[in-house]
């Protein structure tokens, strides 16, 4: 399937102020204007949450505008669900912002004499929708933004979360696939804006629209986004999951973003896990297992069966017992207790598992195979990687 925004070399120089335009016709020195977004390409798959990252002045807002042409590239290729973006004109473009591109801005006005349901509708509005269905689907997208009770009210008896979610529901209500948004929660104290990313990430979840998010925030970035695409200076530095940054950024610029990142809440099992040292299988003799174990200094052991599926733990203590009461097969003694995880669980789940048993935590897959073991040095390890300077 085709991706739902194909951005290739995106460019945007700005052209130097007027007052230098005039000296440059006296034919004074001026300035090249401003490279604002320098030979970016990236794609955005449908249902896609894709997060753009930088420092104030990197060209994310450029960048973001770019992709519904309030500001137009000075060079490159634009694809928004297969069309051609660039080639369009004003009609064209026009349909195409009614049909499948809204973008929802930190800062927006409300229009302070009109109830909140008719500021939800007003995008409906501009698109000549009648006024019945226009309200009704702004009920609609106020239910789902949690504002179900105060379409009849003023703006201004809202809070600023309140408000912030009125933008997000004008934005719902005309149903356009994709969504590009502008630091919508920046202006937001700290809990209200994660109560706004859940929403939105439940949202997202259940309606697959593609989102285009800028932010300054690495937090929010690992937050919500599917990939994060780090930019500096109008040039794209990396583009990858929040934990694969977290694992190894690209250079000190995103080290120094990712050094105060949470990694508890990002890092993920499958990211942490390392192969066992030493497993046993069913029907395997139980002397041999000790052997092994005192050879590789483990205390216990995970006995699989030939699928790889987990029967269980034994510890060395236990399946010395068993030895000496003559017990021909490990399977029968592996009642040992364990702890095992998913891949996806985030180290924040991880950690209260860890550390109690002969065993390290196992990582298993739906069908209960074991996928790796995630030892309680290793996982202090990852923990204690943020406190130390990104550049150590
Ligand atoms: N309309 C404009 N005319 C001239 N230069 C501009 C214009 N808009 C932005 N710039 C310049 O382009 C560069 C990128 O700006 P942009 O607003 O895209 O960055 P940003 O990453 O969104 O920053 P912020 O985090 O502060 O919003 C900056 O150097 C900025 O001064
Ligand atoms: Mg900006």
């Amino acid at each position: 399937m085709a991706p739902m925004i194909e951005a290739r070399g995106l460019t945007k120089r700005y052209e130097p102020a007027r007052s230098e335009r005039r000296l440059a016709r006296r034919g004074e020195p001026t300035s090249e204007g401003t490279l604002a977004v320098d030979d970016v390409s990236f794609t955005v798959e449908e249902g896609e949450l894709f997060v753009i990252m930088g420092l104030s002045g990197s060209g994310k807002s450029t960048l973001l505008r770019m992709l519904n042409r309030l500001v137009d590239p000075t060079s490159g290729s634009l694809q928004i669900g297969g069309q051609d973006l660039l080639s369009m004109d004003d009609g064209q473009l026009r349909d195409v912002r009614n049909s499948t591109i809204n973008m929802v801005f930190q800062h927006f006005a409300l229009f302070p004499h009109r109830t909140v349901r008719e500021n939800a509708a007003y995008g409906l509005q501009v698109r000549g929708v009648p006024e019945k269905e226009r309200l009704e689907r702004a009920q609609t997208a106020l239910d789902t933004v949690g504002l179900g009770q105060w379409g009849h009210v003023r703006p201004q008896e809202l809070s600023g979360g309140m408000r912030q979610r009125v933008g997000l529901a004008r934005a719902l209500a005309t149903d356009a696939p994709v969504l590009l948004m502008d630091e919508p929660f920046s202006a937001l104290d700290p809990l209200i804006r994660r109560d706004m990313q859940d929403l939105l990430l439940g949202l997202q979840a259940e309606m697959r629209k593609t989102i285009v998010f800028v932010t300054h925030d690495l937090n929010e970035a690992m937050r919500l986004g599917h990939r994060i695409m780090v930019m500096r200076d109008g040039r794209v530095v990396q583009l990858a999951s929040g934990a694969e940054i977290l694992a190894a950024p690209a250079d000190d610029y995103v080290a120094n973003f990712v050094s105060d990142v949470d990694r508890s809440r990002v890092v993920t099992a499958e990211h942490i896990m390392r192969p066992p040292i030493i497993t046993a299988r069913t029907g395997e003799d139980p002397r041999s297992v000790l052997d092994r174990m005192g050879n590789a200094e483990a205390i216990g052991v995970y006995v699989l069966d030939e699928a790889g599926k987990l029967i269980g733990a034994v510890g060395d203590q236990d399946l010395a017992d068993g030895i000496e009461a003559g017990c021909p097969r490990i399977e029968s003694l592996a009642s040992g207790t364990f702890a095992t995880t998913s891949p996806e669980a985030r180290l924040i789940e991880v950690m209260p598992l860890v550390g109690r048993h002969c065993v390290p935590l196992a990582v298993t897959d739906d069908d209960g195979k074991l996928l790796g073991v995630i030892p309680r040095a290793s996982l202090l390890n990852t923990l204690a990687d943020q406190r130390r300077p990104a550049h150590a």
